[in-house]
């Protein structure tokens, strides 16, 4: 048993206890017949990594592996973060806005957001939900801000002309299933982020795309847990690689209807070759060291820690073995793609570090 964090649950261990267990039973059995499908396959791994591997960004994006050019406070670079729900998204940005005091946002009392335009042009140096707000849609994904290039259009529709800018992308990872719960509490209380228009090859995903998981009229507070997992359709699942993955890869939501070893795979490599990409990524679970991460990448200090803010109000319940396997299972490419980030955030934290040693 662990204890995890959740609020409000009604009815939790009657509702669950027997359709529980049929499900992990389901689960168990499917597991076994698609490793067995696809264990040919993952011979083949090699070939799609090559394959992504020579899929470059179309815009200039910082990769920290190479001669890391610093933010430059003063020219075109623009710091862009992909917000994915429920990983500690709306502390960075809070601090990004307020408690940042190398190139301060102008915030006004009673205003959710803030102008971090440059003080000689009036141009903003920071793409986020308190400075731009959500230009690109509801929580805009890597495909809507990159692969269409949304930040460009926007940023030069802003500007009034076609510029050139650096853009240095960041975004937040989390427990995979601590996520889940804690998306799946948010949904209980009441959000739905149905008005994400989740633009992909250019146009947003229809309703035969992207069937929804309830009625849109209604929307789907007080959902219990058992329903909210047994939905398909569920963008909740794997929503980490979902949101950093090229979707044009893969047929953008196809993979929702149809899931397929191949697809996963595609999506799973190009999640992790765009956090590879990106110029800074932090880490719920390690706050501090996002932090420490952040504040010698781009220059700029916090005055306060954001560990000690953004804790979980909500209170303690208990989750069995059972279900936390189950839930686990449902969000693998997630896992994946955080035990890959995990080991990428030591390397770059000790990178920053060896870097500020040689400076010293
Ligand atoms: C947590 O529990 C207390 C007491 O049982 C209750 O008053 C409160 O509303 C609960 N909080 C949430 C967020 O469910
Ligand atoms: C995304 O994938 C499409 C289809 O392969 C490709 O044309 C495009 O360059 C990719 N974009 C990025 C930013 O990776
Ligand atoms: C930043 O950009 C400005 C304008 O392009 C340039 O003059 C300056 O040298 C750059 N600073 C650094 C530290 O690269
Ligand atoms: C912009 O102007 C404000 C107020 O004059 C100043 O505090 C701030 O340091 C300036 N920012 C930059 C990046 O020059
Ligand atoms: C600067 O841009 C913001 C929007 O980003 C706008 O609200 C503000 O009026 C602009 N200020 C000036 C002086 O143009």
């Amino acid at each position: 048993m662990k204890t995890i964090g959740i609020c409000s649950l009604r009815g939790w261990r009657g509702v669950l206890g027997r359709n529980l267990f049929v499900f992990v039973a389901i689960l168990f059995v499917a597991s076994i017949v698609y490793l067995y499908i696809d264990f040919p396959l993952k011979l083949n791994s090699n070939v799609w990594q090559d394959e992504l591997q020579s899929n470059n960004f179309k815009e200039p994006v910082q990769n920290f592996n190479g001669a890391t050019p610093r933010f430059n406070k003063t020219s075109n670079d623009v710091l862009v973060f992909v917000h994915i729900q429920k990983t500690a998204g709306t502390t960075f940005e809070k601090f990004l806005v307020r408690y940042q005091e190398n190139l301060p946002c102008k915030c006004m009392a009673h205003k959710k957001r803030c102008n971090c335009g440059r003080n000689s042009s009036n141009e903003t140096w920071l793409f986020s939900r308190y400075s731009t707000g959500w230009v690109c849609g509801l929580h805009a994904d890597f495909t809507e801000l990159v692969v269409n290039s949304c930040v460009q259009r926007v940023l030069d529709k802003q500007a009034g002309y076609n510029k050139k800018r650096n853009y240095f992308y960041t975004t937040f990872l989390r427990n995979p299933t601590d996520r889940f719960i804690s998306e799946f509490r948010h949904v209980q209380r009441g959000a739905t982020w149905i008005s994400s228009k989740h633009i992909c090859d250019g146009k947003p995903a229809s309703v035969n795309d992207l069937p929804t998981c309830f009625d849109p009229r209604i929307g789907w507070e007080g959902v219990s847990l058992e329903e909210f997992i047994s939905c398909p359709y569920n963008l909740a699942f794997n929503r980490q690689t979902r949101m950093l993955a090229n979707l044009s890869l893969v047929g953008c939501y196809e993979h929702l209807r149809k899931p397929s070893y191949e697809q996963d795979k595609i999506m799973i490599e190009s999640a992790k070759q765009n956090l590879r990409n990106m110029a800074f990524f932090g880490i719920k679970e390690r706050m501090d060291d996002s932090q420490f991460y952040f504040e010698n990448t781009f220059d700029m200090k916090f005055s306060r820690k954001m560990s000690v803010w953004g804790k979980s109000k909500s209170n303690d319940t208990v989750l069995t073995d059972a279900q936390l396997a189950f839930i686990q299972n449902l969000n693998k490419l997630d896992w994946e793609l955080y035990e890959y980030a995990l080991q990428l955030f030591d390397e770059r934290i000790e990178q920053v570090r060896r870097q500020q040693r040689m400076r010293a």
